[in-house]
């Protein structure tokens, strides 16, 4: 339905559709005209609605579509294999249930909008339609230890892609959240599975959700201060989030390839937004303590100088700073 609309108003040009219209040569409600002009807008068409006149589409704007995807993920040289949501639960929840049904390749999952996006420390990520939600079910030989590698790999592939797409400059907020001008624009959450057997990885799914436009009616009033966007209203660029999962996908298989660790700490060094700077230290059933981020070790540990002195390495939790 969405599409036979869509070929209409692509057909009709400049000159305006009434819903009635429409409905007439599509034989349908205008009530489902509506529907699927609403449909269409949420994927990211730009359709004006002039009063009496009827729809005109505007633009095409960033649309995220298997096609375009597949598109994108090939002019990058992407082989792996792809699944696409237009609508799913959670990509990684996704990836995690075909790994325990016995799916041995990596995979990339990619959604245009999640309805029980997960974040870290069972929080909820909200996913609505504007944002690009990615997973890569991956089978790594490396032992379990190494999964926090994983995790930095990809705030360093996140970065440096969305800083390519966007000519911006994005810095990583640790342990992996990427922060522009403030404001926090992508999530990242790693979930291993691990053998009891041997102690090494049967499978990793690194997650990451960007906040690539606004969602409609903008953010949730709970994230309203800290969510921010790559890219501000009225922005819309042009197959940006296809081209956006492609270059992620692009840096974080070549990290993973090189699999130089020592090149991805000083890479992650570099954006680290938190080194040399006070932050408050966040741990259940610990008072909050400030301290001095002196350095990131090799683990990406935080390296902290508490105010009475003390010094220690942080290697999980959470940390508030003013970026
Ligand atoms: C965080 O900031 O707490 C991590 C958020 C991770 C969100 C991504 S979106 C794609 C993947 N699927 C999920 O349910 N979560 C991750």
């Amino acid at each position: 339905m969405e599409e036979k609309v869509l070929a209409l108003l692509r057909e009709s040009g400049e000159r305006p559709l009434s819903g009635e219209e429409i409905a007439l040569r599509l034989a349908v409600s205008r009530a489902a005209v509506w529907k699927a002009i609403e449909a269409l807008r949420a994927a990211g068409y730009e359709i004006e609605a002039a009063t009496r006149r009827g729809y005109r589409l505007v633009s095409e704007g960033d649309i995220l579509n298997e096609g375009i995807l597949r598109a994108a993920l090939k002019e990058e040289g992407i082989k792996l294999p792809l699944l696409f949501f237009r609508s799913v639960d959670s990509t990684n929840s996704e990836a995690k249930r075909l790994a325990a049904a016995g799916e041995k390749r990596d995979l990339l999952l990619a959604a245009a909008e999640q309805t029980a996006g997960r974040g870290r420390s069972g929080r909820s990520f909200l996913s609505p339609e504007g944002g690009l939600y990615m997973s890569f079910l991956l089978h790594p030989a490396s032992p379990a230890e190494e999964a926090m590698r994983l995790t930095t790999a990809a705030a360093v592939a996140v970065s440096r892609a969305i800083d390519e797409i966007s000519g911006k400059k994005t810095g990583i907020k640790w342990v992996n959240d990427i922060f522009l001008d403030g404001k926090k624009i992508t999530g990242i959450l790693v979930e291993a599975s691990v053998s009891l057997e041997n102690g090494g990885l049967e499978y990793a799914v690194v997650g990451i959700g960007v906040n690539v436009y606004e969602p409609r009616g903008g953010f949730d009033p709970s994230i309203r201060d800290v969510a921010g966007t790559i890219w501000g209203p009225g922005e819309k660029k042009d197959s940006a989030r296809a081209r956006l999962a492609a270059g992620i996908a692009k840096e974080y298989l070549a990290i993973l390839r090189e699999n130089d660790p020592e090149a991805v700490h000083r890479a992650y060094k570099e954006r680290s937004l938190v080194l040399g700077k006070r932050v408050t230290v966040l741990r259940t059933g610990r008072e909050e303590e400030t301290a001095l981020v002196l350095d990131l070790d090799e683990a990406e540990r935080l390296v902290l100088q508490y105010d009475n002195g003390r010094i220690e390495s942080l290697g999980t939790g959470e940390i508030r700073v003013k970026i």
